[in-house]
């Protein structure tokens, strides 16, 4: 059952015993507390605990399902499991999720309220407020160019475009009409964006023509007519004019934006699907060098996602929210795009760098915008503790009222610094654990919560989140193991994208044939509890790293790398980094007749950096002789990581060739 990879290691735990409990008035007023008294919940825990219950979670779902969202049709099912691992939400009923976001506060009293207040990067250019009533012109004219072009529902679309209105406006258009979107981070190469396009099946790609990076213009549409080169279902490419970069706009295929809108109607009525008509496909990191497409439905990420954010981060009419992700990435799908518009909030979106035109940036956005909920990453705190407090302490912060953070788990050093330096020593910190596959958090502090620095606590209402040991027994608190879902939630992936094999491998295979475990979805965590119930995250059981708050596969850098004409094997590990949280670093056999030299080392970087985008650039490479090996040829990492960490190397019996181990140089 257990692979060799899967082996969990006993970590070394240390004991958190600083508690923080909310003040009084958070908890008081806050949204969920609301609710609890109106059902009568005494105690957190038993609220936890009921609405996370066999007996109750489909009561508790099918109510936030009629809360958060209007229902074209009613559905006639909450939850069917006929089809696990397919689970199906909300059955029987028809929805549209931008209708839900933006049409109906358009047509009513929102409609003059601010939906984004938008930060270009350079800071001669003025900040824009977009109204719900704005958002709705700009997706109706936008979702009318592209049923101009034949796009419909059920078709792909790729969105390659940096943090802009635009981007929300694009994805809302689709959804508008059933398109389904697949935004491509633009960090990404070419070859990202061409490798998603091509999988699944895009008929056209969203971009620009070029954007800003710390006070520059860098072309993007180069790189869309690149990937359309090897995506052979691309027709058109629509492109956004943003930095005013010379582009060659192909005759026929090429579209520009403002052409594409000129003259369009104000009104576009909404296509109504099915809740589990896909809303968009997603890319992430698996254990092999392909990316994975997950498949997210459209209701449960009209339902999941706003609740989450309404109890977790407690919004409230007059709250200026900030997420500082980029949509790129699910944190902002899920909490800059759906969550808070369905909620009718005001969000702040940033185009640029964090250090730009210095490290006061943030930290005047939240002053002059009077920002009162942060949600943001470690490894940006640990940046910003490098540099120093005086950055924030140059800025009027005290609009803040709550914190988040994600990506990665959070050290109780980086939480206690975010706490004091952002936080004034009062704010509390909501430590979510989520990822792509779950569209909303799963363990999360609530307003109400006690909390522990570098816990994300307990699992959320809803959700019946568990550690398991490799047989699928419960570990008891203090021990650690693989953390789990037991239960289906409305926001949870439905598909890869074409790979039905590997959908099942990945996440469900591990307990399907333990008793009483079939359907429980293995997340790939390795996760604690301490003897008061509280979660600790430990970081991932497979071979993925976490650079700068980004899922990478060691495999998908190994398979760049061995592309370089001059390599013939490479190993890449994650090596602690203090800001990014892991660094990459790459082990190399160069070919027969190439010798190392630091050039090579740098045309290694270059070229992934070519292929994968800077994200996935290691950081050093180093050539070695052998790597060691199981007897089935696979590389182990773990062997090349202990080693080059000058960590002990444990059990190498396994290996075919244990003398290469040797060869590994420390590099710590
Ligand atoms: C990690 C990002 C500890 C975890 C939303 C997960 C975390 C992966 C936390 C998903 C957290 C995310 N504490 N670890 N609060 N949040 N992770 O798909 O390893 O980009 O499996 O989704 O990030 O990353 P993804």
């Amino acid at each position: 059952m257990a692979g060799e990879e899967k082996k969990l290691k006993t970590a070394v735990f240390q004991e958190e015993t600083r508690i923080f409990n909310p003040p009084k008035d958070l908890v008081e007023n806050s949204n969920v507390m609301k609710w609890m008294k109106k059902k009568g919940f005494k105690t957190e825990k038993e609220m936890r605990a009921w609405c996370s219950s066999d007996e109750h979670y489909l009561e508790f779902w099918d109510e936030m399902a009629k809360t958060y969202v209007d229902w074209h049709k009613p559905y006639t099912k909450v939850m069917d499991d006929s089809e696990m691992p397919y689970f199906h939400w909300f059955t029987g009923g028809e929805i549209n999720i931008t209708y839900n976001a933006v049409d109906r506060h358009a047509k009513g009293k929102k409609k003059d309220k601010v939906a984004y207040i938008w930060i270009p990067e350079p800071t001669d250019q003025p900040t824009q407020k977009i109204t719900y009533g704005d958002l709705y012109k700009e997706v109706n004219k936008f979702a009318n160019g592209l049923k101009s072009l034949g796009l419909k529902k059920g078709d792909r679309v790729s969105i390659y475009m940096p943090m802009i209105p635009q981007l929300p406006i694009a994805m809302l258009a689709c959804a508008k009409l059933g398109i389904i979107h697949s935004v491509v981070f633009s960090g990404f190469s070419s070859k990202g964006l061409m490798d998603r396009a091509a999988d699944c099946g895009s008929r056209a790609i969203i971009t620009v023509d070029g954007f800003y990076r710390r006070g520059k213009p860098v072309p993007l549409k180069q790189n869309a007519d690149e990937a359309a080169a090897g995506a052979p279902a691309v027709e058109k490419i629509i492109v956004y004019k943003r930095a005013g970069v010379d582009v060659a706009m192909k005759e026929g295929r090429d579209v520009w934006w403002h052409d594409l809108v000129k003259g369009r109607s104000e009104e576009c009525e909404p296509v109504w699907v099915d809740p589990e008509h896909r809303l968009y496909i997603l890319y992430t990191s698996g254990t092999t060098g392909k990316p994975k497409g997950i498949e997210h439905a459209t209701g449960g990420n009209a339902v999941g996602p706003a609740q989450t954010l309404h109890w977790v981060f407690d919004l409230k009419e007059n709250d200026v929210w900030w997420c500082t992700a980029d949509i790129g990435w699910v944190t902002g799908h899920s909490y800059i795009v759906y969550a808070p518009l369905i909620l009718g909030m005001t969000g702040l979106m940033y185009e640029g760098a964090a250090d730009y035109p210095d490290f006061g940036r943030w930290w005047k956005n939240i002053q002059d915008h009077k920002v009162t909920v942060l949600y943001t990453a470690p490894t940006a705190i640990r940046m910003f503790m490098k540099q120093g407090p005086q950055w924030p302490a140059k800025y009027d912060l005290s609009s803040l009222r709550l914190l988040g953070s994600v990506g990665e788990p959070i050290n109780p050093e980086a939480w206690m610094w975010y706490r004091e330096h952002i936080g004034r020593n009062e704010l509390q910190i909501m430590d979510t654990w989520w990822q792509t596959e779950t569209g909303t958090f799963l363990n999360s502090p609530l307003p109400i919560t006690p909390l522990k620095p570098g816990s994300c606590t307990f699992p959320l209402p809803g959700y019946d989140i568990s550690i398991l040991d490799e047989d699928g027994k419960e570990v008891p608190l203090g021990q650690g193991g693989n953390i789990v879902s037991l239960k289906p939630y409305p926001s949870m992936l439905r598909a890869f994208w074409g790979d039905k094999e590997r959908f099942m491998k990945e996440y469900w295979q591990f307990y399907w044939d333990v008793p009483g475990r079939r359907g429980v979805y293995l997340a790939g965590d390795k996760a604690q509890r301490d003897k008061d119930g509280y979660f600790f995250i430990q970081g991932r059981i497979d071979d993925v790293l976490s650079v700068a708050g980004h899922r990478i596969a060691n495999a998908e850098v190994e398979s760049a790398l061995v592309a370089h004409p001059k390599i013939a094997e490479a190993a890449v590990i994650g090596k602690p980094d203090e800001v990014k949280g892991e660094s990459i670093v790459a082990f190399v056999i160069l070919r027969i007749g190439n010798d190392p030299s630091p050039e090579l080392a740098k045309d290694a970087i270059a070229f992934v950096r070519k292929t994968l985008g800077p994200v996935a650039a290691p950081s050093e490479v180093h050539f070695v002789n052998d790597l060691p090996k199981t007897r089935s040829g696979k590389i182990m990492r773990r062997v090349v990581k202990a080693k080059s960490l000058g960590n002990p190397v444990g059990d190498i019996s396994t290996l075919m060739n244990p003398e290469a181990v040797d060869h590994i140089p420390l590099i710590v």
